[in-house]
């Protein structure tokens, strides 16, 4: 018995020393405000995306106790990654949710004045310094209602040398019209969007991502929750050819009542010429011809391309999907017969995230790319704007998309052309095959 008592006054006393060490409190200034800056600010200042500022004591105070909800519960900061490793990976460690969670706990006190940090320097309106910003020379005129097609404009740049970029940021000119917008890089002599007026809206076949064709690299995009994209991953930037113009894609949704916009783009060039190229083709792999039955609660939709070039490294993966996406994943397959799974994550529509790999992922020439989604086409997705319907490849929200915005960089020597080549199920006449699903992937494969 006074063993016992021995033993448990040693683990009271154990304890008393434990919360001791622990005892200084948590607060604002010395321990919230740096996982502030560092985790959320990105979003949570004012003429960012999310609703509230959480810059100052007095912004984030009120919303101590829904921090603590949303750490926990992983609502924020927005991430949805569940396999593969990304260098832009926001999830928290479980140390700095227990800091969060303690300071909601106690009171949420300020603290000390001397302990704050600096404030985080952002220049007004971008996360990026921007050497150049190209905007949109006219308004967009947005109707109160009705579907708005894709609109391309073709901006007049003319760039007067080759250029190369190492980090690019779109900003919509309105956001609540701005579903999502895309920059792209349209050579000269290039015959897309040759027949259009600079500054005009254009409208275009938008089969293949804005019709954009051979030799359009994408370099900036827009959605909600994306941010500025870098491409100096290895010594590699995004390349501009001399006497390029820019076309800006956007996707407009009507609010009830008139509205204008003029997107931008800012860009930030390299320093030295690269001697790799980072590219982005619009969409790759894609199922244009995919088929969701309706009714289906877990339909399968796999699409393949096939790297054509030497020694090409992926660097970032963007899945996309719509209103009825489950989840995504991103395999390739070896030309050694070898296979693994780089991405896997669940598909979130109003959180269109990017991941970048924390380590570049060689890919041979010849390596199979496979994107694997899963769509729910029944009545339990809430979501779901006609579960009645079949559903094939289209740009609204109440059609699909199963694409990907996959990022490589290889040697300045290389076609651009040739870094992704539809194979395999993605070769399949549009509308034909239901999914089409791995099974018509293997099956393919065999032949
Ligand atoms: C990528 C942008 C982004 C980042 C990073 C981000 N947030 Fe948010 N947050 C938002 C947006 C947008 C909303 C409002 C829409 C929503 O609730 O989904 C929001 C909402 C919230 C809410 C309200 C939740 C609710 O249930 O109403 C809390 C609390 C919050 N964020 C806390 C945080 C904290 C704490 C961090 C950092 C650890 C963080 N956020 C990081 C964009 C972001």
């Amino acid at each position: 018995m006074s063993m016992l008592r021995g033993s448990l006054a040693g683990l009271v006393l154990g304890m008393a020393a434990f919360a001791a060490s622990n005892s200084a409190p948590v607060t604002f200034n010395k321990d919230v405000l740096p996982i502030l800056q560092k985790n959320c600010q990105a979003c949570h200042r004012p003429g960012e995306l999310a609703p509230m500022s959480f810059l100052t004591y007095n912004d984030a105070r009120p919303w101590a106790k829904a921090m603590k909800q949303a750490v926990l519960t992983k609502k924020m900061p927005p991430w949805f990654a569940e396999k593969g490793h990304f260098a832009n990976d926001r999830t928290l460690s479980p140390e700095t949710i227990n800091r969060l969670v303690a300071w909601a706990d106690n009171g949420a006190p300020e603290g000390d004045a001397k302990d704050k940090p600096a404030p985080v320097s952002f220049q007004d309106g971008w996360n990026i310094k921007p050497d150049m910003i190209i905007e949109m020379p006219n308004d967009f005129h947005v109707a109160a209602t009705g579907t708005i097609n894709y609109q391309n404009i073709k901006v007049k740049v003319n760039f007067p040398q080759d250029m190369w970029v190492v980090a690019a940021e779109m900003r919509p000119g309105n956001p609540k019209v701005v579903h999502h917008g895309r920059v792209m890089v349209l050579p000269p002599g290039a015959a897309w969007m040759s027949k259009a007026a600079y500054g005009e809206p254009y409208e275009e076949g938008s089969e293949g991502m804005g019709g954009a064709k051979e030799g359009t690299d994408l370099l900036g995009k827009y959605n909600p929750g994306l941010g500025a994209q870098t491409f100096d991953v290895e010594d590699s930037a995004k390349f501009i050819p001399k006497g390029s113009d820019l076309v800006f894609n956007l996707h407009y949704t009507s609010i009830g009542t008139p509205q204008t916009d003029r997107s931008k783009v800012g860009l930030v060039f390299a320093k030295h010429p690269p001697t790799k190229r980072y590219w982005m083709s619009p969409g790759t792999p894609a199922a244009f011809n995919l088929v969701i039955p309706a009714g289906d609660s877990n339909a399968e939709v796999v699409s393949e391309v096939t790297v054509g070039v030497d020694n090409a490294k992926l660097v970032y993966i963007q899945p996309h999907m719509h209103l009825r996406g489950k989840d995504y994943e991103l395999r390739v397959t070896y030309p050694s017969g070898e296979s693994e799974t780089v991405f896997k994550g669940v598909w979130n529509f109003d959180w269109q995230v990017g991941y970048q790999l924390a380590k570049p992922l060689l890919l041979p020439k010849g390596t199979k790319i496979l994107a694997i989604a899963h769509y729910d086409n029944s009545v339990n997705n809430r979501f779901n704007p006609d579960p009645g319907k079949t559903i094939l490849w289209g740009d609204q929200n109440w059609d699909e998309m199963q694409s990907g915005f996959l990022g490589l960089v290889f040697d300045m020597k290389e076609d651009a052309n040739k870094a992704f080549i539809q194979s395999g199920p993605s070769l399949l006449k549009r509308g034909t095959t239901a999914g089409p699903s791995l099974a018509v992937a293997e099956a393919i494969e065999k032949k």
